[in-house]
């Protein structure tokens, strides 16, 4: 778990609609971190989460999601974040099922899980 990076991540949220931001960030075999932010719209169902914003800059950037072992996503909240259906749908598809997927809060509450406990009999 990395909360700092993920707090890095979230700083660069684009959330004027509902001002609440989240940060993900990725990390890679190398050593390498993917951050992604929840970035909104005027039209809201187009706002882009944190953890697909993560997952869809790492493709993007032309790295390999197999090399995914873990990923940290915060928010605040009086409870560790709990991603969306949409994004726990993603994550099923694009984070090997044996990475560790960590959610946090701001008060340093945490919940380390996977994304098959986050979607169980997901779709593939
Ligand atoms: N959001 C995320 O980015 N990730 C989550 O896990 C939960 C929700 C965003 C979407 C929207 O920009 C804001 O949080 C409020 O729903």
């Amino acid at each position: 778990m990395n909360i700092q990076e993920a707090l890095l991540a979230r700083s660069k949220a684009y959330t004027p609609y509902s001002k609440f931001k989240v940060g993900a960030a990725i990390l890679l075999k190398d050593g390498t971190y993917i951050h992604g932010a929840n970035v909104e719209n005027g039209s809201y169902g187009l706002t882009n989460c944190a953890e697909r914003s993560a997952l869809f800059s790492l493709i993007s950037q032309g790295y390999n999601p197999k090399d995914i072992v873990e990923i940290t996503i915060i928010g605040e909240g009086p409870k560790p974040i709990s991603p969306c259906g949409g994004c726990r749908q993603v994550m099923h598809e694009l984070i090997p099922h044996t990475a560790k997927v960590f959610l946090a809060n701001l008060n340093g509450d945490f919940k380390e899980t996977t994304v098959t406990e986050l979607l169980p009999y997901g779709f593939d």
